[in-house]
């Protein structure tokens, strides 16, 4: 997919701008504070119908009005989208060629943004609860049935919760809750390792093409308990060995909940071994991995790298320009940056 323009009213710094975007990349460059994150984050609120950076919508609407509008025209192959959406401080509304849409998969389908963030260098040194999210995030965009399976985990995984912290526990209601956790856990470890296993070659790939290394690289899953013809009776157990620390913590310590993923390079954990700009590289090729699971050229992702490319040598820097040259669209944000052949967005304050 292309994002062909767009226009922000009133979101964050920006008052009014309108801005025609091309094919490739995209160069938004501007001092700092002139507000290039904001329009990046802009783009990533067409997709999810919500920042990334973890704050309400008030703090989105400019300080010195009561709302704010995202206005996009986004090209899928022939087809064409006007896509619309309107803060309040009361709420939001998403219009896609003037209907309302309110199921998010609606919406993820029209606008899909593969995004790196500065923090994301963390992503393998901070807590597992990053990398769970890559993967919900993920396949939730790819398979909308699969959100489906962690709401109802998570509504299960609440009430278990309360069963737990009450002042007398009701065995019985546990022992449902318990059985109805691991039935939703059930489909949702089978994505997972499905994911991580479609992901493996792929990011191998890019991060060879991005180090210019042909390093030994691994992705692994580990779940709370392993799929098999025994999986329901397994988990019962695990869960029934954890229930007495459980009880005394008040809180489920197992589950899809607290899993998560891990990846090394030559052999040892990139989170714990690896340097800055391994752990920079290596979470790009990650968070980079999901376009190439995407068969339909026309479905691609835009991907968005805000303020990644100062932090990166010569080298590794020409050789990941030389990398996003293959994707449909990327958007790159940066104080002063030049990338031939690039569309060049300045952003004054
Ligand atoms: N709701 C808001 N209303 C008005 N201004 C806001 C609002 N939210 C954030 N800003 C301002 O927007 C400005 C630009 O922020 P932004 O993060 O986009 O800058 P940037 O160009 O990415 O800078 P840097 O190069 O440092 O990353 C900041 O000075 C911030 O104070
Ligand atoms: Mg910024």
């Amino acid at each position: 997919m292309i994002i062909k323009s767009l226009t922000v009213r009133n979101f964050r710094n920006h008052s009014l701008r309108n801005i025609e975007f091309g094919e490739g990349i995209n160069l938004i460059v501007g001092p700092n504070a002139s507000g290039k994150t904001n329009i990046v984050e802009a783009i990533y609120y067409l997709s999810l119908a919500r920042s990334f950076r973890g704050v309400s919508d008030e703090e989105i609407i400019n300080d010195k009005s009561e709302y704010s509008q995202i206005d996009a025209i986004v090209l899928e192959g022939e087809i064409r989208r006007n896509i619309r959406i309107l803060i309040t401080k009361r709420g939001r509304s998403v219009l896609v060629n003037g209907k309302k849409v309110s199921k998010l998969s609606d919406l993820t389908k029209c606008v899909n943004v593969l995004l790196f963030e500065p923090k994301d260098v963390m992503l393998f040194r901070g807590s597992p609860k990053e990398r769970r999210n890559f993967l919900d995030i993920n396949l939730s965009k790819q398979f909308p049935i699969y959100l489906e399976y962690i709401s109802r985990y998570e509504k299960a995984l609440k009430q278990r919760n309360e069963i737990l912290k009450s002042s007398k526990v009701d065995e019985k209601l546990l022992e449902a809750s318990t059985e109805l956790l691991v039935k939703y856990a059930g489909p949702i470890i089978n994505y997972r390792a499905m994911f991580v296993k479609d992901i493996h070659d792929i990011l191998i790939k890019i991060t060879h093409a991005l180090t210019g290394v042909k390093s030994k690289i691994d992705i692994t899953y580990k779940p709370f308990v392993n799929m098999s013809s025994d999986y329901q009776s397994i988990a019962l157990e695990a869960f029934n060995r954890s229930l007495e620390s459980d009880l005394k913590h008040k809180v489920t310590s197992i589950g899809i909940h607290r899993e998560d993923i891990s990846v090394s390079l030559n052999g040892k954990d990139i989170g714990t071994h690896g340097s800055q700009g391994e752990n920079r590289l290596i979470a790009l090729a990650l968070k980079l991995s999901p376009y190439f699971m995407i068969e339909d050229k026309d479905k691609k992702p835009v991907v968005v790298l805000d303020d990644v490319m100062s932090e990166l040598d010569a080298t590794h820097r020409d050789r990941l320009i030389k990398f996003l040259r293959k994707f449909e669209q990327v958007f790159i944000t940066d104080t002063k940056l030049e990338i031939e052949g690039a569309t060049r967005i300045e952003i004054r304050k």
